[in-house]
């Protein structure tokens, strides 16, 4: 079906140094519209990986990556495929509501800054609006990574460890806000993690064993 963000038999080394280190060894996985599915792995697992090449910021050296509606995985626009990568990522000489505005604006929405403010204020963040990254907490920076992830409804979100940094009750709550959130706007996500939080509220679980998908 060509509206699946897919991976298909997808192989990734790395050498370090003379070893070639093989962090996917065929790997295949689809993520369907409006279902929430968690990666699941230890650390050194191949997720990361996997999320880097659904993104276009890997080439896979076999395999595919279909994106829909793009050519290429590195092509695809934010509202295609957005991203709340392990280390953020939010640009630190902006507020959090202009961090969050951004994709709104390059995507030409009407009001990219009250849409950030809704957002923000979806995910508790609403009073830190004005505040720059550094003068909160690493939660409440991951957490901005998620509302700027969330702030054009993409078709796709993809999330990288997103609540690594955040207390049982906090994932608790950003976790039903992104189902709430994806469920009302189609979105398919995709979460890696080793949080058991993440894998109560997915649909479906995918683990990953040095670079292979295994069953449970
Ligand atoms: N840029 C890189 N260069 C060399 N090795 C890498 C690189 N990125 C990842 N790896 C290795 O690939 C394997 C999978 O890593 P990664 O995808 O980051 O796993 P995870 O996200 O599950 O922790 C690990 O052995 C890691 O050390
Ligand atoms: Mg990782």
């Amino acid at each position: 079906m060509s509206d699946v963000l897919r991976a298909d038999d997808v192989h990734k080394s790395y050498r370090r140094g003379r070893e070639q280190v093989h962090a996917l060894r065929g790997v295949s996985i689809e993520v369907h519209p409006g279902e929430v599915v968690a990666l699941l792995g230890r650390s050194g697992s191949g997720k990361t990986t996997l999320l880097n090449c659904l993104l276009g910021w890997e080439t896979p050296d076999r395999g595919l990556v279909h994106v829909p509606g793009a050519e290429t995985p590195a092509s695809a626009s934010w509202a295609t495929v957005a991203v709340v990568p392990q280390r953020f990522g939010l640009l630190e000489e902006l507020s959090l509501a202009d961090n969050v505005a951004m994709p709104a604006r390059l995507a030409g929405l009407d009001d990219p800054r009250g849409t950030a403010l809704g957002v923000l204020e979806t995910l508790r963040l609403g009073h830190l609006a004005d505040r720059p990254p550094e003068e909160v907490s690493l939660g409440e920076q991951q957490r901005t990574a998620i509302a700027r992830a969330l702030v054009v409804s993409p078709a796709f979100l993809v999330a990288d460890e997103p609540t690594g940094r955040l207390d049982e009750d906090l994932s608790v709550h950003v976790l039903a806000t992104l189902r709430e959130v994806c469920a009302a706007a189609g979105t398919g996500v995709l979460i890696a993690s080793h949080d058991p939080v993440v894998v109560a509220s997915a649909d479906r679980v995918v683990r990953l064993s040095d670079g292979l998908v295994v069953d449970d």
